[in-house]
């Protein structure tokens, strides 16, 4: 009687094809792709805070209104090395996609969280609601120099 019943089951269901409203039952398996909607938006659920300049050395930086391509440069080569392993550029990877940071982030708090990941990811607000958007991963201290730092700040606007 059960046997009859299941494959009565899979009868309607596969009658009722049209509908979404099978269920899954012993020995009718029904193969559905969910795709999990991934979300684009690396800011979700993350507050942006112009004024917040983060936790670190980094209390105060100008940038000139034109870019120093060559420091751009320095920066870019840098960031291809060591950056990459995580950053992909105009899109979301391991860490958030970095392109239009300076519209989101100041750029003091863009060159500490550079400088020091490990308290930023401890005490400042944006970088822990950060660390919660990207499943915890924590990016790690490269162990820079404030001058490599400036060199990476310059090649981000950039992009
Ligand atoms: C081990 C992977 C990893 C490496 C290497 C890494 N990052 Fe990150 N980065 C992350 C993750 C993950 C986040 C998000 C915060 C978190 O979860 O730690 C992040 C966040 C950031 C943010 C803040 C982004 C935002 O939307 O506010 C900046 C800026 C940043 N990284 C720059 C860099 C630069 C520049 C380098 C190279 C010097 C670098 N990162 C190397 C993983 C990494």
């Amino acid at each position: 009687m059960k046997k009859f019943f299941q494959i009565a089951t899979a009868a309607i269901l596969l009658a009722g094809c049209g509908e979404k409203k099978e269920e899954k039952k012993d020995g009718f398996e029904m193969s559905r792709t969910k795709k999990e909607a991934t979300s684009e938006m690396a800011s979700d659920g993350v507050p942006v805070d112009m004024d917040n300049k983060g936790v670190g050395p980094i209390a105060s930086v100008t940038f000139d209104p034109e870019i120093d391509t060559e420091l751009s440069k320095a920066g870019e080569s840098k960031f291809q090395m060591i950056c990459t392993a995580c950053h992909m550029i105009g899109q979301r990877m391991i860490g958030p996609d970095l392109s239009g940071i300076y519209e989101r982030r100041s750029p003091e708090w863009v060159m500490n969280m550079m400088l020091n990941p490990d308290g930023m990811l401890r005490e400042d607000p944006i970088a822990k609601a950060l660390l919660k958007e990207y499943n915890n991963m924590v990016m790690t201290n490269q162990n820079l120099s404030e001058e490599e730092v400036r060199a990476l700040a310059e090649y981000l606007r950039t992009l």
